[in-house]
């Protein structure tokens, strides 16, 4: 789908978040609603996205300002206004227009893909992205022609009892032939319910006209709306769900997926078990045949390698671990690089922020740090070198390697061991 004018509406206001940050914003994962649709338009291979910002526009448009144009909407006047003023800000009269919302963060590049190449394959005036809901309450419902074509989609306000047990739903995204859209676009009326001009009542116009609307349908799970904050914890439930899934196909046991957070960004080897209540971020990086968990928190810049032991209530953050490497209790390691089959004793603490800057902490391979040792970076513990238990290595007194240190602080040992 090369060279695809996307458009993303993303202006309203989000009242049921009952929130200060416009609802794009919010996070799902370690990414926003807006940024990870704004993700799969990429990935998809979009030419040129166009966001239509109006609620507390400036902070959208900082945080994308790099990756899309933007279209003020001054009255939030409903998604059919919104994507007229998106077609007022640009040219474009031929070919196709993709339109999809600012909070419907799970759709995947695939699926925008899909739909696109359907819409160009079948010659549609309008192509509507749809899916099966069990559930479909507040969703605009679809109501197919003879033919399978979409007559028109009804919004939750004014279905009837029939269309409310209507299971297919309007997922939010569509295709545009641009003419057509441009040509009919000013024919929607306001709906007098909600004082807003709906993008979804220009379907029934382009039957009215003759122009052909088809719809193309999708996984339930890709078509959650963010409206509440239910409905984000449901999102990030199926987003987090997904990346476990394609973890397990790919050689990772999970033992209790409900209980485990692992972000999209994340890359797991095979064989690793990963035990219950385990949340790992981001950019983190994990070997195979390793044990992390239970309570184990991996956060963004951390690489354990392969058979390394991350126990209960460990907590690693832009740390290294080497391979065979064992952090297995209360333990925080931060800023930190520990070589290979090291031992990292249960309470060890990096103390890596001094109130102003960050430092580093550099355990050689084979080191073995005794229990509730605290080590005040920036300081390096060499190969083999014993820290014994409750001491405090303080900042730049380097262990050689081999060496044993005791006590507070911590000193070279000159008693038998
Ligand atoms: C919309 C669809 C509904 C569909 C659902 C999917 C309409 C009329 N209804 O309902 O059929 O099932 O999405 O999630 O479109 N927006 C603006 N400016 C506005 C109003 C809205 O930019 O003046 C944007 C919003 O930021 C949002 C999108 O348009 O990203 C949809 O608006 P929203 O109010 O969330 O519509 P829904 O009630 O969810
Ligand atoms: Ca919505």
């Amino acid at each position: 789908m090369n060279n695809i004018t996307a458009v993303i509406l993303a202006a309203g206001l989000g009242t049921r978040m009952k929130s200060d940050i416009p609802k794009v914003l919010h996070p799902i994962g370690s990414d926003t609603i807006l940024g990870k649709v704004v993700a799969a338009l990429n990935k998809a291979g979009s030419a040129e996205i166009t966001i239509v910002i109006g609620h507390r526009a400036e902070l959208v448009e900082e945080m994308f300002k790099t990756k899309a144009r933007f279209v003020k909407q001054p009255q939030l006047l409903g998604s059919g206004d919104a994507l007229a003023r998106a077609l007022g800000s640009f040219e474009q009269d031929k070919g196709t227009i993709l339109v999809t919302c600012g909070d419907t963060p799970l759709i995947t590049a695939d699926t925008y893909r899909k739909l696109v190449e359907k819409h160009v394959k079948d010659k549609a005036s309008c192509t509507v992205l749809t899916c099966m809901m069990d559930e479909p309450f507040s969703y605009g419902r679809i109501v197919r022609g003879a033919k399978d074509e979409v007559l028109k989609i009804v919004e939750e306000k004014d279905a009837s009892a029939e269309e409310k047990a209507v299971r297919e739903i309007n997922v939010g995204t569509y295709c545009f032939e641009a003419a057509d859209v441009r040509k009919y676009i000013r024919e929607i009326k306001m709906n007098e319910k909600k004082k807003e001009f709906y993008l979804t009542d220009i379907v029934d116009i382009f039957n009215a006209n003759g122009r052909t609307v088809l719809a193309q349908t999708c996984d339930w799970t890709e078509s959650v709306g963010i409206n509440s904050r239910k409905d984000l914890a449901m999102a990030n439930k199926l987003a987090n769900r997904k990346k476990i899934d394609e973890l397990m196909d790919s050689g990772v046991t999970v033992i209790d997926p409900d209980s485990t957070y692992i972000d999209s960004g994340a890359e797991i080897g095979k064989d690793t078990v990963i035990f219950p209540c385990t949340y790992i971020e981001a950019d983190v990086k994990v070997g195979s045949g390793c044990k992390i968990g239970p309570f184990a928190r991996l956060r963004p810049g951390t690489r354990v390698h392969d058979k390394a032991e991350i126990g209960n209530f460990v907590e690693l953050c832009r740390t290294e671990v080497g391979e065979g490497t064992k952090v297995k209790h209360h333990t925080y390691l931060g800023d930190a690089v520990v070589g290979k089959k090291a031992n990292i004793g249960a309470g060890t603490i990096t103390a890596n922020y001094d109130g102003v800057k960050k430092s580093r902490t550099v355990i050689e391979d084979e080191a073995f740090i005794g229990v509730g040792a605290v080590i005040i970076a920036p300081v390096r513990i060499g190969k083999g070198a014993v820290i014994g238990a409750g001491s405090v290595v303080t900042k730049n007194k380097d262990v050689r390697p081999g060496e044993t240190v005791v006590g507070v602080p911590a000193k070279p040992f000159k008693g038998k061991k």
